[in-house]
């Protein structure tokens, strides 16, 4: 028999789980369109050249056993995209093929083959404002069971495809004092601007996001082919220790090496956006929240005391979230990932303050960002976490992997310093 009371309980019950409680709206901003589906290799990079329509990818065996070219002439690291579902070697199967493959097997332990004149394992591509398609090539790759192997001298380079005949044009190889064996040549930002050096070609920035650790800025004279570093093993470049990120609510700890322990994320400097004049330089570490800053003109500065200025001239900008690529518009704005809040957000250097630009439930991971001259941001959203160099270690990444792209806002534009 019910007592009074429970009936009054029933009663207060049934009205309360029929209230709706205000939740979570999980998307905000403009439309997010796939663009293409991936398939085959996973991606990081992308590029796209809106007059012609051509976009291009890249696939970096130093992130995924399954990527490395093991010799059979069946991989490549950089591919241009077919319709909405299918890639081809680019600029041609051949240069995607190392004669026996990606690593060396002839050292003990194996190392990235010392090629200069073919692809290794290419970590970003990105288009230049003279429509020059450059491929940043860390030299390394992982060997089937997800050992990292260290650069030989050739492998690490940057590669100039001129996209009107397909044919390399220009070849950057860095010295192992720049590029270290154990560096990670991550992703890299142009600036054409005759004024900046002598010798008038531009000026590129990478960053080196190395797991083992001499993570830095390193900054190419485009025209004579001089390569040096800054900011080398600053904490502004390094992953914050301890920094644990949630995304679609699991917290991430990384897997260094196979068989190795547990670490939290390790990743240093990642991504790199140029202000729209050039004349700074923003990062910030996949292994922390900070997004900092620099005057390009610390960087390219080479003199005795140009390391002293350079660290003392970096601003940190606060925090922006879990992030990878960066990307820049016309209005000036800075894109980052939020990955923890499904979103891409925008840092306005003006007001000094983050806004969500797009939040999607779809998005796991927003790796690589490009702006195109048609006005939209294009992504690769490619479930990094759920790789098996993450806890627990198993893959479970599903494809297709995705090419995702928004309109941007104010009506902004690609950013052209030439
Ligand atoms: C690589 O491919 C093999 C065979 O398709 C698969 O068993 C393995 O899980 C893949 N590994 C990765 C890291 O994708
Ligand atoms: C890809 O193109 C095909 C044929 O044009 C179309 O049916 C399909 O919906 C497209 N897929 C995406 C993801 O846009
Ligand atoms: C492999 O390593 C050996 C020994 O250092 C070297 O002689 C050879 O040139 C290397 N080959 C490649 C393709 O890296
Ligand atoms: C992974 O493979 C490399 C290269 O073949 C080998 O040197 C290394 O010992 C292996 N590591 C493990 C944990 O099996
Ligand atoms: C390809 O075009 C570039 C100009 O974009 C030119 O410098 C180069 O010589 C051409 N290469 C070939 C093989 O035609
Ligand atoms: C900062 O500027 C952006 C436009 O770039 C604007 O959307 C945002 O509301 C501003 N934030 C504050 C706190 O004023
Ligand atoms: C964007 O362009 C449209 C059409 O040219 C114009 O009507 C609108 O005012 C512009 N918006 C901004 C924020 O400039």
């Amino acid at each position: 028999m019910y007592s009074f009371q429970s009936l009054v309980f029933i009663g207060l019950f049934t009205t309360l789980s029929c209230q709706q409680i205000v939740s979570d709206p999980l998307t905000a901003g403009p439309p997010l369109e796939v663009v293409h589906l991936y398939y085959d290799e996973w991606p990081t990079g992308i590029s796209v050249d809106s007059s012609s329509g051509r976009k291009f990818s890249n696939y970096p065996p130093g992130l995924d056993a399954n990527n490395t070219n093991d010799g059979s002439n069946n991989k490549y690291t950089v591919a241009e995209l077919i319709g909405n579902d299918t890639e081809r070697p680019y600029p041609n199967a051949e240069i995607n093929n190392p004669p026996d493959g990606a690593i060396n097997y002839t050292t003990y332990p194996p190392t990235g083959a010392n090629y200069a004149n073919y692809l290794i394992g290419v970590q970003s591509i990105v288009l230049d404002p003279l429509n020059r398609l450059w491929i940043l090539d860390t030299g390394r790759a992982q060997t089937p069971n997800g050992t990292l192997v260290a650069a030989s001298h050739g492998g690490p380079k940057l590669v100039a495809v001129s996209l009107s005949n397909d044919s390399v044009i220009q070849t950057i190889v860095f010295p192992p004092t720049v590029a270290f064996p154990d560096s990670y040549l991550n992703d890299v930002r142009f600036d054409l601007r005759p004024s900046l050096t002598a010798s008038g070609l531009g000026v590129a920035y990478i960053t080196d996001s190395s797991l083992e650790g001499r993570n830095g800025i390193i900054v190419v004279d485009l025209g004579t082919g001089e390569s040096w570093r800054h900011l080398d093993g600053t904490p502004e470049v390094r992953p914050e220790r301890g920094f644990i990120p949630f995304v679609w609510g699991t917290p991430l700890y990384q897997i260094p090496s196979p068989g190795q322990p547990l670490s939290t994320i390790a990743f240093g400097a990642d991504g790199i956006a140029l202000s729209a004049s050039g004349d700074e330089l923003f990062w910030g570490p996949t292994g922390g929240r900070y997004l900092f800053s620099i005057l390009t003109e610390r960087l390219r500065d080479r003199g005795l005391t140009s390391e002293i200025l350079a660290q003392a001239a970096v601003v940190n900008r606060g925090q922006r979230g879990t992030s990878d690529g960066f990307e820049t518009d016309s209005n000036g704005l800075i894109y980052v990932g939020n990955m923890e809040a499904n979103a891409v957000a925008t840092y306005d250097p003006v007001n000094g303050t983050l806004s969500t630009f797009v939040r999607d439930p779809r998005i796991s991971w927003c790796d690589t960002m490009s702006i195109a001259d048609d006005g939209y941001l294009y992504f690769t959203n490619n479930q990094l976490w759920r790789s098996q160099a993450f806890y627990p270690g198993t893959d479970r990444r599903e494809r297709p992997f995705a090419l995702m792209r928004a309109k941007l806002p104010g009506n902004a534009t690609r950013v052209s310093l030439t």
